[in-house]
């Protein structure tokens, strides 16, 4: 244990693997993936950003049915709602409407709520009281670090730059998660969209704060971990090295692509939520030009996957994966989680 580890206490959590299982919210970092990472020795992340407040309680019970290990929850800081003029509603609508034909459904409309009410999600996490609470895309007002703080739950914000890592740490943080650009998923940012490389993003913030620092974006082995901590890092985050997990979420259509995948496979795009992001790359990504602006895209397209989901198209399923897929494996949560640890 460096001192580093000490002062983000992971003493207190007992990891035996200095790996974090990422979260990943639409259904993927299920309570069994989530439980069978932590009662693995590493740290299960429950995304749960696109749950109700009654979906995360209900989850967290599930993950502490399976364990009685530390976890992590997770979830998205909201903006103020993006302001959209009819003609670019009409825009996004009209490049989702074939997509739509194509799987019998009518054109997508805006739904009255576009997101989760975040402030009572907030409350279900404090009640919840997971070991730790980790958000991306933005910072936690202090009043909000406090309260968690107070519960006993460690804070773990995300930064795509040097410069968010530094605003974290003084908003409180207790550790910090880079997001290298060959990460899958969401750009965790919220300043700009920055594709650093993952082990140069560690050693920048780990010279500019005083938090521990987890890095995360393309580790799939342990030579890539034991690189993360040799560059720094007290913890790696791992996403995409998961999706492949028995225990995990991933629908069968989603792992066939994922089986597929080859060298160079993904892309970034905000077809599928209007935020950057980086999955495989489909007939979404390469047919939708004129997203609407997170959240609003997000909500306008969750009709298609749904749909696309049932019917088996992956070429309308946001393959959300890092740009390490080509080199993800099949397994129980515990052989991949032994696979990224020497
Ligand atoms: C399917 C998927 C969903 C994700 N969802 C979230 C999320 O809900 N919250 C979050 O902070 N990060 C999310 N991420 C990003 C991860 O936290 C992490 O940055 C990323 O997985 C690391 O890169 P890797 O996929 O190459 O391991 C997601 C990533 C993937 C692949």
């Amino acid at each position: 244990m460096n001192g580093r580890m000490d002062r983000l206490e992971l003493n207190r959590l007992g990891l035996r693997v200095r790996v974090v299982q990422a979260p990943m919210a639409g259904g993927v970092s299920t309570p069994a993936l989530v439980a069978a990472v932590s009662q693995a020795g590493g740290l299960g992340s429950l995304g749960a950003a696109y749950l109700t407040p009654r979906q995360i309680a209900q989850a967290g019970a599930a993950v502490r049915a399976r364990t009685d290990r530390p976890f992590a929850v997770n979830l998205f800081i909201p903006g103020p709602l993006p302001e959209v003029t009819a003609e670019e509603v009409a825009a996004a609508v009209a490049d989702l409407a074939p997509l739509h034909a194509e799987l019998g459904l009518m054109p997508p409309a805006l739904p009255g709520q576009v997101q989760e009410d975040f402030e009572a999600q907030f409350r279900a996490v404090l009640e919840l009281r997971p070991a730790v609470f980790s958000f991306a895309f933005g910072q936690l007002g202090a009043e909000k670090v406090a309260a968690l703080r107070a519960a006993g739950i460690l804070v773990m914000g995300t930064a795509t730059s040097g410069l968010e890592a530094s605003a974290l740490a003084r908003n409180g943080v207790d550790a910090v998660v880079v997001q290298g650009g060959a990460a899958g998923g969401h750009r965790g940012g919220w300043t700009h969209d920055g594709l650093e490389d993952t082990l140069h993003l560690t050693r920048v913030a780990v010279r500019a704060v005083n938090v521990p620092v987890i890095a995360a974006g393309g580790l799939m082995d342990a030579a890539d971990v034991r690189a993360a901590l040799g560059a720094g890092a007290s913890l790696a985050q791992c996403g995409t090295a998961f999706l492949r997990a028995r225990e995990a979420g991933t629908s069968a259509p989603y792992r066939a692509a994922l089986a597929a995948a080859r060298v160079g496979d993904t892309t970034l795009t905000r077809a599928f939520s209007g935020k950057a992001a980086r999955g495989l790359a489909n007939r979404v990504t390469a047919s939708v030009g004129r997203p609407l602006p997170y959240p609003l895209q997000n909500a306008l397209t969750r009709d298609l996957r749904a749909a696309a989901s049932r019917a088996g198209r992956p070429e309308f399923l946001s393959l959300w994966a890092g740009e390490g897929a080509h080199r993800g494996r099949e397994g129980t949560a515990a052989e991949l989680l032994a696979g990224l640890w020497p």
